[in-house]
């Protein structure tokens, strides 16, 4: 449940002057620019981690807006080679269209994709929520189906869908599929999601368990230390681990810019400290780096849609030793 102090950091926070937000949002977001974002990972290239590039946004509803999507990520591509960055994308199919023209959201997609795909960069399609997972889903296998398998999901944890959905993908895609599993962050219908923190825990937990399994790539996203010191074992049990080539038959190759069968990812600003430990014993690790002129809506959006994260801001602002950039 989320708590009266979640809500009244969230209901304080969405009244307060766009300045303020700004200047709690600038942790999280690299800022309004492609060349802040640059800025950002030239810097914590120094950290030993690789990237995930994210355009802010909204979801859309014309399909201008989808073009200025497609623009920007065109560019962040052309700045990832010219930079010489270790960084892929991230997505969301409803910046790109997919609820308002699913055909040319789809042919959006497919065409960044192409064009990342001859540079030999992955594309992760971001989940959004659950109206649209099984659009998301079939996005990638469609793709896979026409010879792009530079792409993949997330899936998230708390959904009760999330353990038959890593056997449908695993069905279609075999070893090519690679996921980002994390918990969600959209506060999904008691109908259809785990809703109490220790189901979502063990239920994000089970699918990692799974997709090891399955011998698909597995990219942890999480701060949460039960999360991360469930992954690290489940890792260590399939004889996974820094400096080990994936020794899981049903594993797929390695592909270009991954590592060993698995990564752990976070959040820009968000708990620096136990990623660089990750990184430091050997772990690959991903940053993701959120930029874009609708940096406001998007950090009052994410806001509202999981108060938690309220709470999470503000004890990260009052208690900085606990999550360190
Ligand atoms: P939890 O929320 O329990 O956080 C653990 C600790 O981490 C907190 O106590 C706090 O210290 C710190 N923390 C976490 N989030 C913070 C924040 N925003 N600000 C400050 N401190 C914070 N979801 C989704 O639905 N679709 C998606 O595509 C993605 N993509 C994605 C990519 C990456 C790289 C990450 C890390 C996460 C996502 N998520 C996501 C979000 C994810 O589903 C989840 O909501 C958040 O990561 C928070 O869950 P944790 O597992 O980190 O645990």
């Amino acid at each position: 449940m989320v708590s009266w102090f979640s809500k009244l950091v969230v209901a304080s926070t969405v009244r307060m002057p766009k300045w303020f937000v700004k200047w709690v949002s600038r942790r999280y977001v690299a800022g309004p620019q492609l060349s802040d974002a640059i800025v950002i990972m030239n810097r914590l290239s120094k950290e030993n981690t690789c990237f995930t590039v994210d355009v802010l946004g909204e979801e859309i509803s014309t399909m201008e807006e989808a073009q200025y999507f497609y623009d920007e990520y065109v560019s962040a591509t052309k700045a990832i080679i010219e930079n010489n960055l270790d960084a892929n994308l991230s997505i969301k199919p409803t910046a790109f269209g997919l609820l308002i023209d699913p055909k040319k959201g789809f042919e959006n997609i497919k065409n960044l994709v192409e064009m990342a795909s001859k540079n030999d960069i992955f594309v992760r399609l971001d989940m959004e929520d659950h109206r649209v997972t099984e659009d998301t889903i079939k996005v990638v296998v469609d793709l896979h189906a026409q010879g792009l398998t530079n792409v993949g999901t997330v899936l998230q944890g708390r959904l009760f869908r999330t353990l038959e959905d890593i056997d449908a993908l695993e069905s279609e895609l075999g070893p090519l599929a690679d996921y980002r599993i994390c918990k969600g962050i959209y506060l999904e219908p008691e109908e259809i999601s785990f809703t109490s923190y220790s189901d979502i825990v063990s239920a994000t937990n089970s699918s990692i368990d799974k997709i090891l399994a399955a011998g698909a790539y597995c990219a942890i996203a999480s701060h949460d230390v039960p999360v991360v010191k469930h992954a690290k074992s489940a890792l260590e049990s399939f004889g996974m681990g820094p400096g080990i080539d994936d020794p899981r038959e049903n594993a797929g190759a390695k592909r270009n810019g991954k590592g060993n069968g698995y990564e752990f990812q976070m959040l820009l600003g968000v708990r620096g400290p136990m990623r660089r430990k990750l990184a430091a014993e050997g772990h690959r690790t991903r940053v993701y780096v959120p930029y874009g002129a609708k940096w406001y809506e998007y950090s009052i959006r994410r806001l509202k849609e999981n108060p938690t994260i309220g709470s999470q801001v503000a004890k990260a602002f009052l208690m900085p030793w606990t999550n360190r950039p």
